[in-house]
């Protein structure tokens, strides 16, 4: 699939893959389009067996500025389900590797809930986050309303979604929406620092502890646990597993090949 509005580079860094939007004249707004090539990029980095974490990101002026407006404006609520886009991003968050969103300038209605679909966020000091959709009268509907409520809790989410303020990088970091800050010209640097980390651990262990940290979102506590111990066992079939133990008995550095 030829790429219009994203550019990808599976090895970016060794074992790294960048996904950048770029849209840039329109802040990056997220069309159909962007969001379906989007999906077949993660689709293919994932199934890519040199490919250990990724990160998405934009520009310095925005990751991306919400879904775009101009073309869902004359859409009625039929329309939309026949389009269905939200399978899409159903997808999306099915990517087994960890993904990082590197972001800066406005993360705003779909954008905002772009990052948070990722599994952490690395904001530079300009980033801007936001629901905004409120003041186009209508809601957050890429799981604003959800995941921004998990991440910062209930007073601060209903603040967000109900006023459609935005917040700076440092607020969304003190609510717990993102995992640092760093200055405007190292975001993208910071965000490949932590892949690279990532990275070098067991991509069998990775990916099933990734799944286990989501199932926390969609789970009571208990199913949570059974889940987590599942995947605790299947490490131990992982000869990553071995070799991450045996290392550590023996002084060295462990390296993971993903068996
Ligand atoms: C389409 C957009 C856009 C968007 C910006 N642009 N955001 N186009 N959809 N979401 C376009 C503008 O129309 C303009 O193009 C160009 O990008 C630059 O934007 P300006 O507004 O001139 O820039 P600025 O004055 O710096 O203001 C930046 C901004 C503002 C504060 C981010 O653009 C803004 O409020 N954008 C909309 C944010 C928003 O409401 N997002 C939520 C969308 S709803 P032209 O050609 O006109 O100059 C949503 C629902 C998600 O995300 C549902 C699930 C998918």
């Amino acid at each position: 699939m030829e790429f219009q509005f994203i550019l990808v580079e599976a090895n970016y860094q060794p074992n790294i893959a960048l996904v950048r939007l770029n849209r840039p004249k329109e802040l990056n707004a997220l069309n159909l389009q962007l969001m379906l090539e989007m999906k077949e990029a993660l689709a293919q980095l994932d199934a890519n067996e040199e490919v250990r974490c990724i990160i998405i990101t934009g520009n310095e002026q925005a990751f991306a500025a919400g879904a775009d407006i101009k073309q869902m404006e004359s859409k009625t609520a039929i329309d939309l389900l026949k389009i269905d886009q939200f399978e899409t991003w159903d997808q999306i968050r099915k990517t087994k590797k960890p993904i990082i969103a590197a972001v800066s300038g406005f993360a705003l209605g779909g954008g905002c809930e772009l990052a948070m679909t990722c599994d952490m966020i690395i904001a530079a000091e300009s980033a801007k986050f936001g629901q905004p959709e409120i003041k186009l009268g209508i809601m957050p509907g890429a799981g604003g309303t959800q995941r921004l409520t998990k991440a910062v809790g209930k007073a601060m989410a209903m603040e967000m979604v109900l006023t459609g303020k935005f917040i700076g990088a440092e607020e969304a970091k003190n609510i717990g929406l993102v995992n640092r800050v760093v200055p405007d010209e190292v975001y993208l640097d910071e965000a490949v620092k932590l892949a690279k980390e990532i990275a070098q651990m067991s991509p069998v262990a990775v990916r099933l502890a990734k799944e286990s940290v989501l199932k926390a979102f969609d789970s009571g506590l208990q199913e949570g646990l059974y889940f987590e111990r599942k995947n605790f066992y299947m490490c131990f079939a992982s000869e990553d597993q071995k070799e991450g133990m045996n290392a550590f008995i023996e002084k060295r550095k462990p390296v993971f090949k993903g068996n």
